[in-house]
């Protein structure tokens, strides 16, 4: 028979997303209804090593529905990937009596995750948390549309100067593994090529395209750029297409981690809200090891197997669109 839950602990992982603080409000609002105890776990699985912890009660998650960043602070740690690092975290949540795990935070905290619940017997359950969006089984994660946006509004300011002078310009957004930032981001602000890591970028193409241009004395180009796109992000492409169009003027811009802060869209609150009341009731109906997505519009539970082997993909409509759109 399942042992009954009594005390569970609650941690943010990984890159921050806006959207995080939601979610640790919705898992403990959602425990304590169920009359657990929570524990907030600071700075991830770093906590859990250093019996960083302390127990949560409803008012110390007022008022934190709207802010980003995380209030039990995040961080990756190297540490809890061997494994004296995860006995260590393991006894330290026998101390407290912690009898299940809702970890926040995107794929790499998934595979500490997978690594812990293979060697102890505390069912972690995940909540997909990341703006980079490249957790396969989940159609969204939490701080993914919050990011999105705020890119899309920093591009839609870039373009203005675009326009006024006739210029190329090379946006980088987020995304060391995934383009999904810059594919949204790319198609909601119009651009003409949209660079990520998941599909080879034929650059000779995209050269002949701004050598016309140049010729036309229609030198107004957008391109948005991954940071892990496979040139190694936008200073890299703007050397190459500067060498090649040396009449152009082409400038760079880095959006970098005002992507990460921020506070969060009304769909990442909601979609967060949602992640938190289910994770907790995976681990009240006695799940072990799966974390919390959403397809279709509906909360599905996915084994973190799933979202540690696959990585996410970038289908070949995708890339017409863009292409269709951009023509
Ligand atoms: O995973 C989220 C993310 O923002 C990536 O898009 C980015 O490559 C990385 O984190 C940056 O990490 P850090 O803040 O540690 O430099």
């Amino acid at each position: 028979m399942e042992k009954k839950l009594k005390r569970i602990g609650v941690m943010t992982s990984g890159g921050d997303a806006p959207g995080m603080n939601a979610a640790i409000r919705a898992v403990v609002r959602t425990a304590l209804y169920h009359k657990l105890e929570v524990f907030g776990i600071m700075r991830g699985y770093q906590g859990m090593i250093d019996n960083d912890m302390f127990q949560m009660d409803n008012r110390s998650v007022a008022n934190i529905i709207q802010r980003g960043g995380t209030i039990l602070k995040s961080a990756r740690c190297k540490e809890f990937f061997e494994p004296a690092g995860r006995k260590k975290a393991y006894e330290n949540l026998k101390k407290h009596a912690i009898d299940g795990l809702v970890i926040i935070g995107g794929d790499g905290s998934f595979r500490g995750a997978c690594a812990f619940s293979a060697e102890f017997d505390i069912p972690c359950i995940g909540l997909a948390g990341t703006i980079d969006k490249d957790i396969s089984g989940t159609d969204f994660t939490i701080g993914f549309d919050t990011a999105v946006n705020t890119a899309v509004e920093a591009i839609d300011k870039i373009r203005d100067t675009m326009d006024a002078h006739d210029r190329v310009f090379i946006i980088e957004v987020m995304g060391r593994d995934a383009g999904y930032i810059a594919l949204h981001s790319g198609i909601a602000t119009g651009a003409e090529n949209i660079l990520i890591p998941e599909r080879k970028t034929d650059i000779n193409n995209i050269i002949q395209g701004l050598q016309e241009k140049e010729r036309r004395k229609k030198m107004v180009n957008l391109i948005v750029v991954a940071e892990g796109d496979d040139f190694g992000g936008a200073n890299e492409v703007q050397k190459i297409l500067e060498e090649n169009l040396p009449h152009s003027e082409i400038r760079v811009c880095i959006l970098g981690h005002i992507q990460r802060g921020g506070s969060p869209s009304c769909m990442d609150r909601v979609l967060a809200s949602r992640m938190g009341y289910h994770a907790v009731e995976c681990l009240l109906e006695g799940r072990h090891n799966v974390f919390v997505g959403i397809q279709n519009n509906k909360m599905n539970y996915i084994p973190l197997e799933t979202a540690v082997k696959n990585k996410g993909t970038i289908s070949d409509e995708w890339m017409k669109i863009v292409k269709i759109l951009a023509s």
